[in-house]
């Protein structure tokens, strides 16, 4: 009975050890070369794909992207001076696709992705000096809300080679965005004093355009980076013949 037992777990281990293939999320079917259409199939398969990898698959090393930890954002100049750290950026799972565009197989292989979310930015913030005319000052727990939020990243594809086959890279990402809406909520401005604080909040939302030319260039670069991290991160654990059906190694 022991015995037995010990060489179906030895065939189980070798079995895995034979099988050098990732596996992939059970939620990716992988497209065919020979399919007219393949750019229009990856397209669907991110569409299909985007809120759970944004939830990490920790078996391909993936991590989770909601909600993105962000370094401290210090926003100063023009008198006013407003720190936001402790910040965590929540929504990119819920992103739609609003484009997408892979060329494999030309000369100049491209990506491109464009996506739209309402993010919410949790932080603690502290403010002290005036936004235009207004003073503003206190300390407490910030709730930013971006809402419509599109990002496009883009970049050139490299291929490189490792013991599991041929894989892709975003080599050179460069992204663009835009921002239909922003509220701000500053909790505990002024100490507390209601009365201050929703005058000074209300013409903060009000302006919130100059607010965000400041606050969303280092926001939205930070979920670039760590978003082009992962989607590498992917790449590097699945090589393409694995996501492209009868993909021809060219490395
Ligand atoms: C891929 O497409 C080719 C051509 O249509 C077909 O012969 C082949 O069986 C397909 N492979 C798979 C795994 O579906
Ligand atoms: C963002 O919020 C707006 C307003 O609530 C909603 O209409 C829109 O569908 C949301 N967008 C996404 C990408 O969830």
């Amino acid at each position: 009975m022991q015995s037995t037992f010990s060489l179906v777990i030895l065939s189980c281990i070798c079995v895995v050890l034979a099988d050098n293939k990732v596996s992939l999320p059970s939620y990716v079917t992988p497209c065919n070369i020979s399919d007219k259409h393949l750019s229009q199939c990856v397209k669907e398969q991110i569409i299909v794909c985007l809120p759970k990898f944004t939830k990490g698959i920790p078996e391909l090393k993936v991590p989770s992207l909601d909600p993105i930890k962000l370094d401290d954002i210090k926003i100063g100049g023009n008198g006013l001076d407003l720190t936001f750290f402790e910040a965590s950026m929540e929504g990119i799972s819920d992103s739609k696709v609003t484009d997408f565009k892979i060329n494999l197989g030309e000369v100049d292989e491209e990506f491109s992705l464009s996506f739209k979310s309402n993010f919410t930015l949790k932080a603690k913030y502290e403010v002290d000096g005036r936004i235009l005319i207004l003073p503003i000052k206190g300390k407490g727990d910030a709730f930013v809300y971006a809402q419509g939020v599109e990002v496009q990243i883009s970049s050139k594809l490299t291929h490189f080679k490792n013991n599991k086959g041929e894989h892709l890279k975003l080599a050179t990402p460069t992204y663009k965005y835009d921002i239909e809406l922003t509220t701000f909520d500053l909790q505990n401005l002024f100490n507390g004093n209601k009365q201050l604080a929703d005058t000074t909040l209300q013409f903060a939302n009000q302006n919130w355009k100059q607010l965000m030319d400041e606050l969303a260039p280092p926001a939205i670069k930070q979920i670039v980076v760590t978003g082009v991290k992962a989607i590498n991160k992917f790449f590097a654990s699945v090589p393409i013949s694995q996501m492209i059906i009868g993909y021809k190694e060219t490395l």
